[in-house]
């Protein structure tokens, strides 16, 4: 039985999302009507500018006012799509408290603000769902929540940023270095203006933060990822990863310990084998790796940006808010039952790839070597290449706690024959 009183949606931003969004609303309205049971309005749409040309939108719903709309007591979803921390959480809360339940793409604010929220939302028996936040149109925060709830997670590792991974995937195949990479990418529409929050994997860092926190059903907030960016990564360092046969990806890697009883988040360029999945994954696509104790591996792969991508992943959520309306439900909420706590990176154990500049003389290599050891790191390889009394050192080592390396590299710092460290990378995916 169709319902022909309408469900009634209100859309905060109307941007690159908001106006693709928009756009499907109308376009799909009958199919929408028909997969929810009710037909849904656009009610209203917030902006900043409202003498904006938006095709599509009649200016009779467009509003400057955010407040007023989320307060006007007969939204049924508000559809957050402004970004930022505020105005968006006290948006997102008075909608909460004006009877609405929220769908949202901010994955800054609900890496930040993520616990407050859902709590916000039970308080008021609101729904609070945001496919959109992590990895765009990619289908994963559902299946991580509801397909996967009955299996244990012990892994998650991705490409969460598409403006990186094109301007890596440019330095891998074209052998541009990391400017001449960013510049195509901005000319492309990938990056922004100011792409701080992409290379310096603040982006990525928001998203592994709500993956892991899904995943091992605990509280993982931002200032708990570590996070590296990747500026640094030169093309220097895509000529030793191709020796190794392999690629630099920037990674986002959420794990449970081997005991069970912490969990790691961390974001960070690594090299990772040309054989597995995520090596191909190519342009500003993103993809991400589930293991989980009974299915196995499991593999997620698509647009990770883009407006009228990141609008399928809103629209999913939008229809199964509704459908939980209309059955007077709600869905999932938080799950954070486990309480893991998020150990430090000087936890975290991979292997690693160290590039020195050393004098070529004899007892260089033994005494390199004796750091290591000394630090409890095992070398797996060494290569060097010497020139004019210099020469290049490029050591592989095996599994070792972070904190390990990092005082074998303090000490190598400070060996006189030790020229410099041209560059660090961790090895994932083996
Ligand atoms: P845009 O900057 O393109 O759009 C933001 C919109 O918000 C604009 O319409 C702007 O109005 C409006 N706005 C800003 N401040 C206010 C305010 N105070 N009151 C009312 N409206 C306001 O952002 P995007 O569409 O790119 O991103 C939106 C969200 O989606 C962000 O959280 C982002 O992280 C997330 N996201 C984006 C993806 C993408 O590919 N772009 C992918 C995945 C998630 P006006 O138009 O007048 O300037
Ligand atoms: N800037 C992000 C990216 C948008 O490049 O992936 C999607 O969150």
């Amino acid at each position: 039985m169709m319902r022909t009183r309408p469900l009634k949606v209100a859309l905060l931003g109307c941007g690159v999302v908001g106006s693709e969004v928009a756009r499907i609303m109308t376009t799909h309205a009958d199919d929408l009507a028909a997969r929810i049971g009710a037909p849904v309005e656009l009610a209203g749409v917030a902006v900043r500018r409202p003498d904006k040309v938006r095709a599509g939108i009649p200016a009779e719903l467009l509003t400057t006012d955010a407040t007023a709309l989320v307060k006007r007591g007969d939204i049924d979803v508000v559809v957050e799509v402004i970004g930022g921390i505020e105005p968006a959480r006290t948006l997102i809360t008075t909608a909460f408290e004006h009877g609405a339940s929220v769908v949202s793409a901010n994955k800054a604010l609900l890496a930040q603000d993520g616990a407050s929220l859902y709590a916000a939302a039970e308080q008021h028996g609101q729904d609070l769902y945001y496919e959109a936040a992590v990895a765009g149109a990619i289908p994963l925060i559902r299946p991580l929540r509801e397909s996967l709830a009955g299996d244990k997670i012990n892994r998650v590792m991705g490409i969460v940023n598409g403006t990186t991974n094109f301007i890596l995937d440019k330095m891998d195949t074209s052998g541009a270095g990391y400017s001449e990479a960013l510049d195509e990418a901005t000319a492309l529409g990938y990056a922004e203006a100011d792409p701080t929050a992409d290379v310096e994997a603040f982006d990525a860092a928001a998203k592994a933060a709500i993956l892991a926190g899904i995943a091992f059903h605990t509280r993982v907030r931002l200032d708990d990822v570590y996070r590296e960016g990747m500026t640094e990564v030169t093309a220097a360092d895509f000529a030793s990863a191709k020796q190794m046969g392999c690629t630099i990806k920037l990674l986002a890697i959420c794990e449970r310990a081997a005991d069970g009883e912490s969990v790691t988040a961390r974001v960070h360029p690594a090299m990772i084998p040309l054989s597995h999945p995520l090596a191909s994954v190519r342009e500003a696509y993103n993809a991400v790796f589930v293991e989980a104790e009974a299915a196995g591996r499991l593999m997620f792969y698509g647009p990770g940006a883009g407006g009228s991508p990141t609008a399928s992943a809103v629209l999913g959520d939008i229809v199964a808010v509704c459908r939980n309306r209309l059955n007077e439900a709600t869905g999932p909420g938080e799950s954070a039952y486990t309480q893991l706590p998020v150990s430090p990176m000087g936890d975290v154990v991979t292997r690693y790839h160290i590039s020195l500049d050393v004098a070529d003389k004899p007892g260089v290599l033994a005494q390199v070597a004796t750091v290591f050891a000394e630090h409890g790191v095992s070398i797996d390889t060494v290569r060097q290449q010497g020139k004019d009394g210099e020469a290049s050192l490029v050591v592989v080592t095996h599994r070792a706690p972070d904190a390990a390396l990092s005082g074998t590299v303090e000490a190598l710092r400070k060996l006189d024959t030790v020229r410099g460290v041209a560059s660090i990378m961790r090895v994932e995916g083996e």
